[in-house]
């Protein structure tokens, strides 16, 4: 979407994987100082994003909407005037149906969806000084074209206020039937490509409720023509720092996220992240990569059910390769330059995990262990006209 945000994928953090309903305005002004403390918003993780459950099940007599008088007692504008004040930005939830997911659930239960209020809506969040709105088509009813009606509605009614707020829609309800099939940058800056994430490696699901790490790469790597500036596919929030992941499974879980182009959104509680957490969210070099000017998601090199190969353009010519191994047990992945789309017959491989640099005259080789992945970032050599599959979004076409 051009709507001058979301050049590359928006980073930052969200309530949902950790707290659910159980959130409250002071709980997101400790995440935000974490997020200082931490030397995260000075990495890029900016929004910080109040998913659903933030409101009053009413709306007052002139149709607006209000916060929750007890979780929110000082008003979602002073939660704004908070983030801004310490260099963040402020993320918050709404759907496009007449309740938000968490009602239709009985949750919470009332009636204060945006359906027939997205004008209104729209004016209120840029009065409150949000910059990113999550909008999540809460129902497994419906069809694409009932879903790019609504999702189009508030992408209108947003730029109509003027003020720059990153779109970010959830069509996942109704994936199940439909799949994640349509190219939604004409419409968001950000849409969710798959059922809910979990914090678990494999659930066995190929589209259904929840996803895996491993079930969600396999759905979203396929998708990667569709990223580009101003809109990028979303795999969903991490579940990096969260139980039910080994180490190996969240940093290669960091990885993929990263080549993917995914926008970076942590789920973790960080008022107490490990350091080995943190190591794994401040990797600079990996975060580097996923938010390389370009905004390429990673192409599929090979995959032979065990070993797959991913690889990203990058602005200056380097291209980040990822090794991930979805086996059970240690196995030596490898690619070659001419693969990836270089030529030449001398590289630089730097692991960016380790950040340790090797020369190569072509061979890109590691041993990984079950379920990890290691990222190269090739330089050296020149770019190979590229093959289709490295096209940027629309050369091949014209279109976008
Ligand atoms: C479904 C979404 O996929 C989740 O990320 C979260 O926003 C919940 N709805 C909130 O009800």
């Amino acid at each position: 979407l051009n709507n001058g945000v979301a050049r590359t994928p928006p980073m930052g953090w969200n309530t949902w994987n950790t707290f659910g309903c159980n959130i409250n305005e002071t709980l997101i002004r400790q995440m935000a100082d974490a997020i200082v403390a931490a030397g995260m918003r000075d990495l890029g993780y900016r929004y910080v994003v109040v998913d659903d459950c933030w409101f009053n099940p009413d709306r007052d007599a002139q149709g607006n909407l209000q916060a929750h008088p007890t979780r929110f007692p000082s008003g979602m504008r002073a939660l704004g005037d908070y983030l801004h004040a310490r260099g963040l930005l402020f993320g918050i939830y709404q759907s496009p149906m007449d309740q938000t997911c968490a009602q239709y659930f009985d949750a919470f239960p009332g009636a204060t969806g945006s359906l027939g209020h997205e004008a209104q809506d729209a004016r209120q969040f840029a009065a409150w000084g949000v910059d990113f709105l999550k909008y999540d088509w809460c129902s497994p009813s419906g069809t694409i074209n009932d879903q790019v009606t609504a999702f189009a509605k508030m992408r209108d009614a947003l730029a109509a206020t003027g003020r720059p707020i990153v779109y970010s829609i959830n069509p996942n309800s109704i994936h199940e039937k439909t799949g994640p099939l349509r190219n939604w940058s004409d419409v968001a800056n950000m849409w969710r490509t798959t059922e809910d994430i979990t914090n678990a490696w494999d659930t066995g699901q190929t589209n259904g409720y929840p996803m895996g790490i491993q079930n969600i790469v396999n759905v979203n790597v396929p998708l990667a023509s569709y990223a580009g500036p101003g809109g990028f596919n979303d795999p969903d929030m991490m579940e990096v720092g969260r139980s039910g992941l080994t180490a190996t499974e969240q940093r290669s879980h960091f990885a993929l996220w990263a080549v993917m182009a995914a926008p970076l959104i942590a789920g973790n509680d960080l008022r107490s992240a490990s350091a080995e957490t943190l190591a794994i969210l401040k990797n600079a070099d990996l975060i580097a990569v996923n938010q390389d000017p370009l905004g390429l998601q990673a192409v599929q090199v090979s995959n032979d059910g065990t070993r797959r190969v991913l690889a990203k353009r990058l602005a200056n010519g380097d291209v980040a390769v990822a090794l991930f191994n979805q086996g059970g047990s240690t196995t030596t992945i490898s690619t070659t330059a001419a693969a990836i789309g270089k030529t030449g017959s001398s590289f630089t491989l730097r692991d960016l995990w380790t950040g340790a640099s090797s020369t190569s005259s072509g061979t890109i080789s590691a041993t990984v262990p079950a379920h990890g992945t290691t990222v190269f970032r090739v330089s050296g050599g020149g770019t190979s006209t590229p093959p289709p599959s490295f096209r940027l979004r629309g050369e091949a076409s014209g279109r976008c």
